[in-house]
């Protein structure tokens, strides 16, 4: 029985010596690597031994490769890197991408294999312009109150710096990963929205411009009662606002459903009031959005004067 565990010991020496002696220390360097767009870009992995390296995008190892591979007596040339890179070669152990764009990313990962050891992972960086993407259409109409979103993205390395100006002026806005979100807009929000994206490399903009219509609002505000005396002064005022402004033909007044005068401010007053002219005061103002209408309750007697 002494002998076991002597056993087991040596067992696990020669184990460990096995792997010292047949594991290569495979490296890919640099392990990090920024180039700009349409450079080059070198990893080497090394040792260089009688087996080919294969280069491997972490992301989909089992990826086949679909870009366009050239020898030459030094080195693996990988043109119009995609998502899917993969490289391959028979006893080179330098990659180089030639133009290595990375679509929709920046940051790829990559590790090389020989035989069935990996190495470290490498991370490359491709420095890109701004690339900013507006969804669907330039012009937007909404009516004052609503919700705007507007579908954008922002591409490009390192991250582009944002700035927005509305009609010239610059405005605060935070866009989001899925855009420009303006919420209850206002008249006020009216006008044409630039977005310059900035990095190191370059600049980007990109313009959308936001029309505003607003329904018919009176003045007055909502419904009321008004109760005065015999011989006071009514006014009832019509007035209204809207976006695009309403016609004056399309604001009208009308008392027990007969249309009564308006002034050019949409004012009609009895300078003497009589107990017939108690009664509901309707307002009525149509835009090409649509019809409102507010009504004015006037009731007249012996009360005292307000
Ligand atoms: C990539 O490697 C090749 C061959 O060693 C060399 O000629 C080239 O200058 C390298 N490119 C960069 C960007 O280091
Ligand atoms: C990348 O690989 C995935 C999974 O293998 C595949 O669905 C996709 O079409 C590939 N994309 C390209 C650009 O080759
Ligand atoms: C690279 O070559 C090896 C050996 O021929 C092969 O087993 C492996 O699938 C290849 N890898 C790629 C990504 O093509
Ligand atoms: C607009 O975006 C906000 C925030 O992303 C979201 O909560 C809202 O549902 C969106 N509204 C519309 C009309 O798409
Ligand atoms: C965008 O902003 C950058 C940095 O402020 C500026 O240099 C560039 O001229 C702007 N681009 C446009 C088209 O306004
Ligand atoms: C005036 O009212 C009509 C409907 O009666 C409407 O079609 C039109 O758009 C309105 N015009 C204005 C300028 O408000």
């Amino acid at each position: 029985m002494r002998g076991l565990p002597i056993l087991l010991l040596s067992l696990a020496l020669s184990v460990f010596v096995e792997c010292q002696d047949n594991i290569p220390d495979v490296s890919l360097t640099p392990n990090m690597l920024s180039v700009n767009e349409g450079e080059e870009a070198n990893f080497t992995c090394s040792p260089l031994l009688e087996e080919a390296p294969a280069l491997l995008n972490t992301r989909n190892p089992g990826a086949s490769q679909s870009q366009s591979i050239q020898n030459d007596d030094s080195r693996i040339r990988v043109t119009d890197i995609s998502n899917n890179d993969t490289g391959n070669v028979t006893r080179m152990r330098v990659f180089t991408w030639i133009n290595p764009i990375l679509e929709n990313d920046h940051r790829r990962e990559f590790f090389c294999q020989i035989g069935s050891f990996e190495s470290n992972t490498a991370i490359l960086f491709v420095n890109h312009a701004p690339d900013i993407t507006i969804g669907g259409e330039t012009e937007f109409t909404v009516i004052a109150g609503a919700t705007l979103n507007v579908s954008i993205t922002v591409d490009g390395w390192p991250e582009p710096t944002l700035t927005w100006t509305r009609d010239g002026a610059r405005v605060d806005l935070t866009l989001s990963k899925s855009g420009l979100s303006l919420p209850s807009v206002s008249l006020d929000d009216a006008g044409i929205y630039t977005l310059n994206a900035t990095n190191a490399m370059s600049s980007d903009t990109g313009s959308f411009t936001v029309i505003v219509r607003s329904l018919p609002v009176f003045e007055v505000g909502d419904d009321a009662r008004v109760s005065i005396r015999v011989g006071a002064e009514v006014v009832v005022n019509c007035a209204a606002n809207a976006f695009p402004p309403i016609s004056p033909d399309n604001i009208t007044l009308t008392l027990d459903g007969k249309e009564l005068e308006l002034d050019s401010n949409f004012v009609h007053t009895i300078a003497s009031a009589q107990t017939s002219d108690a009664g509901d005061y309707v307002c009525t103002a149509t835009n090409e959005l649509a019809t409102e209408s507010v009504t004015i309750t006037v009731e007249i007697g012996n009360v005292p004067d307000k």
